[in-house]
Order: structure tokens, then C-alpha cells, then sequence
């Protein structure tokens, strides 16, 4: 706990910040000198997505002709949805952040008194800056709070839920939230910025972790933000497949580095998948995966294996640390063995529709990093760009509060008291969550396709209606409130994923394997309606 500066009873605050991600801390760094920044989240400031990215982060730092590269690798990956306006903000502006950062105290691994790069999938040459080997969030996420710890106008709410925006006269001015013993209170705000990352939660196979729940996301949708392109959920290829052991992350540097894909014959398959092999596009990797482990049976009953015994030149204890650590858990050594992969949801693309500048459809309210969409990522994200996402977006969304100059307004009405649920309450709960879980990935996972989105619907609205009749008589907690959120993500997701009779990216359709541009070379627009209902559009942008 940040003991210096925990704001427990101020009841305002110049700048509301959700999410200590990288989005959320650089955006705090930027407000600092402006007016007292509260900082939300969850868990400890530590306990975030960004905490988690081992592979690193992408960035050209070698002047305009490696700015293009970068600015072409970002749009090939996206599949003709890139919105180009934001990804030349992200690689034009992602080297002065970078190098901002390193002045900051962040440390990435050097050879010879240079940063060492190494390469990801769909990257022309390597570009990916990293960090003890492959604990780059980890660096970002340490370096970033310990920097802004020294700004005397950021306080810190930790174990702290956000519950929900408090919107008047078309303005979000406040947030409701609750603490870590259950102590409900309002803050209110002149500006309000989401950070609070992706939703992998919504998933039952994910490299997440459990605070992923699409918190933010929800707010803003429920307070009447538009949502964009929330059909587009990144499914990383490489999790940890064994029985019992959660999706650890495998990082896309071990391909990057020379892994191979093998199947159970033992056979190096992505040739017959696409010309860049291993380094192929996330989505056609995950897929291929998926393809190769499919048998007569519905799921992955073939075991696919990444093959790193091959690798000679590197020691790879020593360039992959944490991942050799997590792997020795399970008795399984990247020199000797085969390690059981599987892909597992990642990524969100999709999120709260905000311009260049992280302003939301929402007066008030701004959001930056995964929790966003600006249409950077389009329909697949180039591995290690959501890193410089964060840092450049998260700055541009606080520079924007700031240029916007709201004033304060009142929120008074008291925030409602929270309850705590007693033992067999908090199972029931998790059993509503964990159906909705596993109906996300049986039919809105990497395959889709009308049939499939149908019964994941049918199933959503099962566990929307277990939750509205347990809501009646359990109220007020964190774990509700993430339920809450993630029946709202997931519904966008189905909702979205539905509209759009096409392939592109991340999103595959059987029954529309194509890609369909004269229709939906366009982002999808998720509205809210008064009386709940979802409408989705298409917009140009
Ligand atoms: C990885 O290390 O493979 C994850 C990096 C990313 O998601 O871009």
C-alpha cells in the first residue's frame, strides 16, 4: 500500500484517473502539476495488465525510415482497419515517450551500452525493447509508480472498485467507489479518465489476470460512452496448455528468438499457414494453432508443442527468466522439452471509442490504453504495441483533460452502502461468472459464426438473468460489480461480433471466411440504449 499519500476521506479530486496500468500512470505523471490526481484501482498499485507484458515493447528509435516501417508493420497486422491518423500518432510520438521513460528510471536490457531489440510476429526487423529479459511490464509498471510517487499531487486509492459514473447534464462528475472493507463513497471529479485495461476475464482460457474484468469498459457504456470495434478480442497463440495449471503467458520473443510450432506428428506446420511461419500475424498463428489441435472432437485434443531445443547461441534461462521459472513449476525445461501450447484470450481492440486526443463521446470522460479504442490496433494488434499505446495515448488523454478545463460540479447524492456476501453467496456468484466464462469461449471464442454467437447469446442471457435475481438480495461488493461489468463486455462482444457477417483479424466467422471490404472495411459502433438494449453500427472513420 502507497502509505504516504492514500486519499481515504477527501470526497474530491481535480482529476479521477481509473486503472494504474501504464495508461493510467502516465496520464497521472501528466496531470500532476495541474491539481490533485486521484489514481484508482483495484488491487496494489503493482496488480495490473501492464505488469504482466513479458515480450516488450515496440518502438523505432532510429529515426523517420524506421517510423514507416513501424507505421507499415502496424497497419498490416490490422487487416485493412487500422484507422491511420492514430497509428502515426502511436509510432511518431511512441520514441519521445520511450526515451522519456528511460530518463524516468525504466531499464531496458542493453548489450555494448546499446538497447537490445529483439522481434515479434508480423515485425519486419526486430524493434521490441525489453526488460530483465522478459519482465518488461513489470519495469514499466515499477518505473512509472515509483515516479509518480514522488509527485505530491498523485494520491493513490488502492483496493479500491469503481462502481459507477455519475453523469448530469450530459457530463460524467463523479465516480462511485468502494473499498477494501467494503466502504462505499462518492468522488467527484472535473474529469474522469479510464484506465482500467482489457477484459480477458470474460474468457475462461486467458493470459490475464483476475483484475481484468472490463470494469471500465462497463462504466462508460452504462453512463451512454459509445463502445467501438468490441467484436476484435486478440487471442495470444502461445499459453501454457496443461491441465490444471492457469494460461501462462508464453511470449510471442520465444518465436521471436527462434521457437518453432510443432504438431503431435512432431511436424513444423505454419508453412502451410502462411510465408512468415512463426512470425506470422497473431491471429493467423492462433488460429492455425487452434486448426492443428482440433481431432474429430470438438476442442483441442491434439496437443501443439513450442520447440525451442533447436535454439543454440543464447542461454535461454538467462533471456527468458520468468518464463524458464514458471515452466520449471510444471518440471519442463525450454532446452529440453517440448512445451504444450495453446491459445488463450489476450487483447481487447475494441473498447470505449475515443479520438486521437482520449476524449470519449462523454463530456467529462476520457479513456486511454486497453481500455480504449482509438482504431490504432484495428482488427489485430502487432505484438508489443500496446505498451507504447499506453504511454503515448495515456499522455494525450491527460493533456486533453487539462486543455478542456471543466469545472467542478456537484455531486452530492450519497453513493449507497455497500453489503458483504456471506460464504455461499460469494459461490454462486462465481458459479454465474465461470458459466458466462466458459460460454464466451465455447461461442465467441476464435471460431465464430451465427450458430455459435446465438447459443452464446442464449447462454449470456442466462447468466444475465442468475445475476439480476442474485443482485436482488446481495448488493454492493467488488466481486458484483466485476460480474456486472463482465455480463456487459461480454454481451458487446457477442452483440458486435454478430453484426459483423465478415473475417478480418482477430474476429474469424465459418460461415463468412472472408473479408468483406465493400461492407465492413469500417469500425462497428456499440451503443447503449435507455431500457438496456445494444445497437451496433458501422462507421468509416
Ligand atoms: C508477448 O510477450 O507475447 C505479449 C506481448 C504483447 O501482447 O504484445
Amino acid at each position: 500500500m502507497l502509505a504516504s499519500r492514500v486519499m481515504a476521506e477527501e470526497q474530491q479530486a481535480d482529476f479521477l484517473v481509473m486503472g494504474a496500468g501504464v495508461a493510467g500512470l502516465r496520464a497521472a505523471v501528466e496531470l500532476a502539476d495541474h491539481g490533485k490526481v486521484l489514481v484508482v484501482t483495484k488491487e496494489a498499485v503493482a496488480e495490473s495488465n501492464t505488469h504482466y507484458a513479458q515480450g516488450g515493447i515496440a518502438v523505432a528509435m532510429e529515426g523517420e525510415a524506421d517510423v514507416t516501417l513501424h507505421l507499415q508493420d502496424t497497419i498490416a497486422a490490422g487487416d485493412g482497419l487500422v484507422y491511420e491518423p492514430a497509428a502515426q500518432v502511436l509510432v511518431a510520438e511512441g520514441p519521445l515517450r520511450v526515451s522519456e521513460l528511460i530518463r524516468w528510471g525504466a531499464h531496458f536490457d542493453m548489450e555494448n551500452g546499446k538497447l537490445q531489440r529483439t522481434r515479434e510476429g508480423a515485425h519486419s526487423l526486430p524493434r521490441i525493447l525489453h526488460a530483465n529479459g522478459d519482465a518488461t511490464g513489470a519495469e514499466i509498471s515499477r518505473s512509472l509508480a515509483a515516479y509518480a510517487q514522488a509527485h505530491e499531487g498523485i494520491h493513490f486509492a488502492e483496493w479500491t472498485t469503481v462502481t459507477g459514473l455519475v453523469v448530469a447534464d450530459g457530463r460524467v462528475i463523479a465516480a462511485d467507489m468502494l473499498d477494501r472493507e467494503g466502504t462505499a463513497r462518492r468522488v467527484g471529479a472535473r474529469a474522469v479518465l479510464l484506465a482500467a485495461g482489457g477484459a480477458g476475464q470474460v474468457y475462461s482460457d486467458t493470459t490475464n489476470p483476475a483484475v481484468a474484468t472490463g470494469d471500465g469498459i462497463a462504466l462508460a457504456a452504462e453512463a451512454g460512452a459509445e463502445l467501438a470495434d468490441m467484436e476484435f478480442y486478440q487471442f495470444h497463440p502461445t499459453a501454457l496448455s496443461l491441465a490444471g495449471a492457469p494460461r501462462f503467458l508464453l511470449s510471442e520473443a520465444l518465436r521471436g528468438e527462434g521457437a518453432y510450432l510443432r504438431n503431435d506428428s512432431g511436424e513444423r506446420f505454419m508453412e502451410r499457414y502462411h510465408p512468415l511461419l512463426e512470425l506470422a500475424p497473431r491471429d493467423v498463428v492462433a488460429r492455425a494453432i487452434t486448426r492443428e489441435g482440433m481431432g474429430s472432437e470438438p476442442g483441442l485434443a491434439r496437443v501443439v508443442h513450442l520447440d525451442m531445443r533447436h535454439v543454440k547461441g543464447i542461454d535461454l534461462h538467462k533471456r527468458f527468466p520468468g518464463i524458464s521459472a514458471e515452466l520449471a513449476r510444471y518440471g519442463l525445461d525450454l532446452n529440453r522439452d517440448l512445451i504444450p501450447v495453446r491459445p488463450a484470450a489476450h487483447y481487447l481492440m475494441g473498447g470505449v471509442r475515443t479520438g486521437l486526443d482520449g476524449r470519449t463521446t462523454l463530456r467529462g470522460l476520457y479513456a486511454a490504453g486497453e481500455a480504449a479504442c482509438t482504431g490504432v490496433h484495428g482488427a489485430n494488434r502487432l505484438a508489443s504495441n500496446s505498451l507504447l499505446e499506453g504511454l503515448v495515448f495515456g499522455a494525450r488523454a491527460a493533456q486533453s483533460m487539462l486543455a478542456d478545463g471543466l469545472p467542478h460540479a456537484a455531486a452530492d447524492a450519497p453513493a449507497p452502502q455497500a453489503a458483504r456476501l456471506s460464504a455461499s453467496e460469494e459461490q454462486e456468484l462465481e458459479s454465474i461468472i465461470s458459466r458466462l466464462q466458459h460460454a464466451m469461449w465455447m461461442y465467441a471464442g476464435l471460431l465464430r459464426e451465427e450458430e455459435t454467437l446465438l447459443e452464446g447469446l442464449a447462454a449470456h442471457a442466462a447468466c444475465e438473468e442468475s445475476l439480476s435475481l442474485f443482485a436482488q438480495h446481495s448488493r454492493g461488493t467488488r466481486r458484483l460489480a466485476e460480474a456486472h461489468a463482465m455480463i456487459r463486455v461480454a454481451h458487446s462482444i457477442l452483440h458486435s461480433a454478430r453484426a459483423r457477417t465478415e473475417s478480418r483479424g482477430a474476429h474469424f466467422r465459418n460461415d463468412f471466411p472472408q473479408r468483406d471490404d465493400a461492407h465492413f472495411q469500417k469500425h462497428s459502433v456499440l451503443q447503449l440504449r435507455a431500457g438496456g438494449e445494444e445497437s451496433v453500427s458501422f462507421e468509416v472513420w
